[in-house]
């Protein structure tokens, strides 16, 4: 039986890391480095810079795999996930047999915590469904990027007995959830929150969260949408990449 570790190495601070986290990266015997795109270097720069920090040994491997991109001509947003992580699931069947011995352990990093907006458990599922591989894998959770955001903002997530709705740039630009008054958006590439800058909303938003180049800005939507905007532009030139989220709350 070979074992795979998911372990959340949290958002951005090497000390988000948890015990349960430290614990599982010593037990791994190779490490598999997926990042892709411009983000790929200062990820993986993160995730080795952790390893040297946490690990107490040198008996393991670090894998830096190529990591497919969405095709951003398919007009489908689901299709192209699905075929995207198809193309996921061929490399990390590949690396459990080429570079997994039987009775060794893996570990794949992932950014902030697995079960948000990461694929990494849904392709170990398709993986051992397929049958054709003896493998066992644990799920270690991570602090995402959502409990930087509001820890930094020194705010809550939820107003008292309401609920909380985390969706994508995408969806915001069809509109604000109803029935709900906290909406967390992350994957926004397009600043979608001007299309509700019109409503009644504060904004807490936060660019390379936890990292040295961490950017907070927080007040009344109508009143600082211009300077997110401008701050965040900025940002994406210098860095060439910009990773952020807010939360916006109904007042
Ligand atoms: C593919 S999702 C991964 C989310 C991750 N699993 C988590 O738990 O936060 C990537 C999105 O997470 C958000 N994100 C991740 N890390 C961030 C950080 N350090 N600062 C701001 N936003 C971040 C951004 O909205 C980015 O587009």
């Amino acid at each position: 039986m070979k074992t795979i570790l998911i372990i959340g190495i949290g958002a951005g601070n090497p000390d988000y890391l948890t015990v349960q986290a430290i614990k599982a990266l010593n037990q791994a015997d190779v490490f598999f480095f997926m990042d892709k795109g411009q983000t790929k270097e200062k990820l993986n720069h993160l995730r080795k810079e952790i390893c040297e920090r946490y690990i107490q040994h040198h008996n393991y491997r670090v894998i830096e795999a190529p990591t497919p991109e969405r095709d951003r001509n398919e007009g489908d947003y689901l299709k192209a996930v699905d075929h995207l992580n198809t193309d996921k699931q061929m490399i990390f069947e590949r690396l459990i047999i080429e570079e997994l011995e039987e009775g060794q352990c893996g570990a794949f990093l992932v950014w902030g915590d697995p079960s948000l907006y990461d694929s990494t458990i849904r392709i170990l599922d398709a993986i051992i469904q397929t049958g054709r591989h003896a493998l066992d894998y644990q799920v270690i959770p991570g602090i995402t990027s959502v409990q930087a955001l509001t820890a930094q903002h020194k705010v809550t997530l939820n107003n008292i007995g309401r609920s909380v709705e985390i969706t994508t740039g995408r969806r915001l630009a069809e509109g604000l959830p109803d029935n709900v008054d906290s909406v967390v958006v992350m994957l926004d590439a397009e600043n979608s929150y001007k299309t509700v800058v019109d409503q009644n909303i504060d904004i807490y938003w936060g660019a390379y969260l936890g990292t040295p180049d961490e950017i907070l800005i927080s007040g009344k939507l109508e009143e600082v949408a211009g300077e997110i905007e401008r701050v965040r532009d900025a940002a994406r030139q210098a860095n060439g990449w910009i990773m952020d989220t807010y939360l916006l709350k109904r007042r």
